[in-house]
């Protein structure tokens, strides 16, 4: 078994519940692009929403980070990884957690307790000296040599507000020489390989801390990591993970890996990350903005990069090894399986539209650095705006060249461009709404109203998981332990209906956040907003927080109809509505 399934199935026998990995784009949530974490999908449940899975959950969950994209090409870095990570909310708190990862390490993973050693919570002004998980160590067998007591990284958060609490952290020896009997956190032949957060507390924006309703454990252990430390080599890229996509990409190359180890690596990351990317449910295609333009510098890189390999970029090399990452994953994810020819299909069409414009590209590039020690911000520009050349690939070509880029000139230039075609799909960073025409602002207005219904008529603990609205219809998705019976249905469609002709009045306010949320403002998730949201209400029927735009009243929508209730995912069903004019 591989470090996946011990990991599932160890916690399974604990109790825990195997959810699945929510998509690499979250839903409903335009602030970000990708979830970057194991817990992200999981912050509305630790705020103490309830699960439908229960109090007690464990899953690998696909990550994208891609904000050091250039640093892909050492033996560590990733911008795809999976995070493994198990769960108590308000279940079984430090002693249990602490006591299960040692179990797991040591009897499962059969891990030395000399190459063990962890660093737990020092306390601060506001939060004591974290006791309980020291003493849990020493009792388990760590010697108080390899405990240590710091503040600087024990302290988990995603971003600046959010769920969070002090946290201990397991590191490994990697390295064969003799360990030394201190542990010493700074000493790098010690690796993080697992994180431990105790989460009993929210941290608003101002960074007044409260207590959250109950006290969590959230854990995260890097799969790539891992297995490159279990397997004993200090090459991420040569564990087992990658083997066969490097043996593949040397084949075609024709080269080995050692040598060229650098573009070998961009490669299987990037078309790794691309494979998921394309196939996650989101649909996101190459383009020039957000989640799309990551994809897009994803492939392009990757295919410079088979270039430099001399691989034949026309030949179907790119197919050849998405389908050894396809093969590898789709057991794990079968979004990889139903998507595999969409897969394909947009590495193929990214392949030939840049390859349409990379040789041009690389002459212009030549012919500009002639008699230049500096490529200006205009000429990098144009080099994107003409042959598609992200930035960083210019960047590429001239560190090679020995040349300096006027980066943050072209990230200006790039910005106002951006603003530009942004203008034109405004709705998208406020309302998740692409493009506002009338009948997808009335689309918008009713997913409140339904969300509203859905929470009188099914129940509280309602809340949204997603939506969709097109022209035709809209689709919504809600956390539902149950199929709708007939009856739930016909009273929620009754409700959205009653509310409609009750001509209710849409108002909206800016106000603080933190206000927003004590008022019992409906929002999906909490810390990504920014300080002053603004909220839309319904009469005295709803109230979220959103970027609208919305109708002024309720009475312009029409009659509201469910089309259909289906289930969506695990604890998500979903629902397709319409609206239909009046008569
Ligand atoms: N949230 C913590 C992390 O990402 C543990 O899952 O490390």
């Amino acid at each position: 078994m591989n470090l996946k399934d011990l990991y599932i199935d160890f916690f399974v026998r604990k109790g825990h519940k195997q959810i699945p990995s929510a998509p690499v784009v979250p839903e409903n949530d335009p602030s970000v692009l990708f979830n970057t974490a194991g817990m992200m999908p999981l912050i509305p449940y630790l705020m103490g929403q309830k699960h439908p899975y229960g109090t007690r959950l464990c899953d690998y969950q696909k990550c994208i980070r891609t904000n050091d994209l250039e640093e892909v090409g050492d033996t560590t870095h990733h911008t795809f990884f999976e995070m493994l990570g198990n769960w108590s909310l308000g279940d079984y708190f430090k002693k249990e957690s602490i006591t299960w990862s040692f179990e797991f390490l040591t009897e499962t993973l059969h891990i030395p307790l000399k190459k063990l050693a962890v660093t737990v919570f020092a306390g601060n002004d506001k939060i004591p000296f974290d006791e309980e998980s020291y003493m849990k160590w020493c009792e388990l067998g760590i010697p108080e040599s390899r405990i240590v007591k710091t503040t600087e990284d024990n302290f988990w958060i995603a971003g600046e507000s959010g769920p969070c609490g002090p946290d201990t952290e397991i590191f490994y020896f990697r390295s064969d020489e003799e360990i030394p009997e201190v542990f010493d956190p700074e000493d790098n032949r010690w690796v993080e390989i697992w994180n431990n957060v105790f989460m009993e507390f929210f941290q608003d924006n101002e960074g007044g801390v409260s207590i959250l309703p109950h006290k969590n454990v959230d854990t995260g252990m890097g799969v790539e990591r891992t297995t490159a430390i279990l397997e004993g080599v200090n090459d991420n890229y040569q564990s087992s993970i990658w083997k066969n996509v490097i043996k593949k990409v040397e084949e075609i190359s024709n080269l080995s890996y050692f040598g060229n180890e650098k573009s070998m690596r961009i490669i299987a990351d990037h078309l790794r990350t691309a494979v998921f990317i394309s196939a996650d449910a989101s649909g996101i295609k190459p383009s020039n903005t957000d989640q799309g333009y990551i994809l897009r510098r994803l492939i392009r890189r990757a295919i410079r990069h088979a270039k430099r390999l001399n691989i034949d970029i026309n030949s179907n090399w790119e197919e050849e090894i998405a389908k050894i990452i396809l093969r590898q994953y789709k057991k794990y994810y079968k979004e990889l399986e139903e998507n595999e020819s969409v897969v394909l299909e947009v590495l193929k069409n990214e392949k030939e539209k840049f390859n349409r414009t990379l040789e041009k590209g690389l002459r212009e590039f030549e012919k500009v650095i002639k008699n230049n020690l500096c490529l200006d911000a205009l000429t990098a520009f144009h080099l994107y705006d003409t042959y598609g050349f992200p930035i960083e690939l210019t960047q590429e070509l001239a560190v090679e060249r020995g040349l300096k880029v006027d980066v943050a000139g072209f990230q200006e230039k790039f910005r106002e461009h951006q603003e530009l075609s942004r203008t034109a799909s405004a709705g998208k960073f406020k309302g998740g709404l692409a493009s506002n025409s009338e009948i997808e602002i009335k689309y918008h207005t009713a997913t409140h109203l339904l969300n509203a219904a859905l929470k009188i008529v099914v129940g509280p603990d309602v809340h949204q998981k997603g939506s969709n609205i097109t022209e035709e219809r809209m689709r919504f998705d809600f956390s539902c332990d149950h199929k709708l019976t007939e009856k739930e249905k016909q009273e929620t469609e009754d409700l959205v209906n009653r509310w409609i002709l009750e001509n209710l009045e849409v108002t909206i306010c800016e106000m603080p956040k933190n206000k927003a949320i004590s008022s019992g403002a409906e929002c999906m998730f909490i810390e990504k907003y920014p300080d002053v949201v603004t909220v839309y209400s319904i009469g005295e029927v709803s109230k979220e927080l959103c970027g609208g735009p919305h109708v002024k009243n309720t009475g312009e929508l029409g009659n509201f109809k469910i089309k259909k209730e289906e289930a969506s995912s695990a604890g998500v069903r979903r629902i397709k509505a319409v609206l239909e004019e009046n008569n």
